[in-house]
This record gives structure tokens, sequence and C-alpha cells, in this order.
């Protein structure tokens, strides 16, 4: 019910963006998927920087980078690609400066859970 290859290269920007806001020796990078009713929660943590709450819509926006060496256009892809051709959602579900985040994906499953 996905394309693979383009899920799977959200999922790889997802931990890259994990890999580089993680700045300390203790690092940790969790993927969980759960079903929940109809749908399929997929979420993304790490123990990194975290985003600040004035720029956690920023994020999705292309072009907006805070890397020295950033396109900014990983996080708008992946939206592009969760909610058009997927038509799920994709979104920052918490996060807290100096202690981590979490990206959250939710997609319609094939498979209902009742
Ligand atoms: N897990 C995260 N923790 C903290 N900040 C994040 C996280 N993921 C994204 N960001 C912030 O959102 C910005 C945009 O992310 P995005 O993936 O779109 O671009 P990028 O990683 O800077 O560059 P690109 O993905 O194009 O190489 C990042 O520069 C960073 O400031
Ligand atoms: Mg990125």
């Amino acid at each position: 019910m996905i394309n693979r290859e383009l899920f799977g290269w959200v999922i790889e920007n997802l931990v890259k963006n994990a890999l580089d806001a993680i700045d300390h020796d203790a690092g940790k990078i969790s993927i969980k998927i759960s079903q929940v009713k109809s749908k399929v929660e997929i979420e993304v943590t790490d123990n990194g920087k975290g985003i600040d709450l004035k720029r956690r819509k920023d994020v999705f926006r292309p072009g907006y980078s805070t890397k020295k060496r950033g396109w900014g256009l990983g996080l708008s892809l992946s939206k592009r690609i969760i909610e058009e051709y997927h038509s799920g959602k994709i979104f920052v579900s918490n996060s807290i400066p100096g202690e981590g985040t979490t990206f959250r994906i939710i997609i319609d499953s094939p498979h209902s859970v009742s």
C-alpha cells in the first residue's frame, strides 16, 4: 500500500536529521511503529538538541535549514511524500529544546484493528 522507495527515503531523512541533531556522546534514536485503530503510526525519536516551539512549523518549509551544508529540503519533500502521495500526516509530535524530538507519521492501515 506504500511506495517502498519513497517511504524508505522519508525514514532515512528523519534518521539523518536525528543524527545531525545529536551533539553529545550518549545519543539515542528510536523508531516505534504501532497500529491505532485503522491507522499506522510511525515515530522517530532522538535525544538531540530539540526544536524551539516557534520553529516547529518552519522545519517543513522548503529552504529552511539551520545547518552549514543543509538544503532545507528533507522535511519539505518528506511532507509531500507522506501527505500528497500517501494521504497521511507528518508532524513534530513533541520536541523539547535540549532534550529531544519526536516526529510522527500517520497513515491509513490496510488492516483494521478495533
Ligand atoms: N530531529 C531534529 N532535531 C532538531 N532539529 C531538527 C530535526 N529535524 C529537523 N530539524 C531542523 O529542521 C531543519 C530542516 O530540516 P530538513 O531535513 O528539511 O533540512 P536539512 O536537514 O537542514 O537539510 P537537507 O535535509 O536538505 O540536507 C534542520 O536544518 C533543523 O534545523
Ligand atoms: Mg534533513
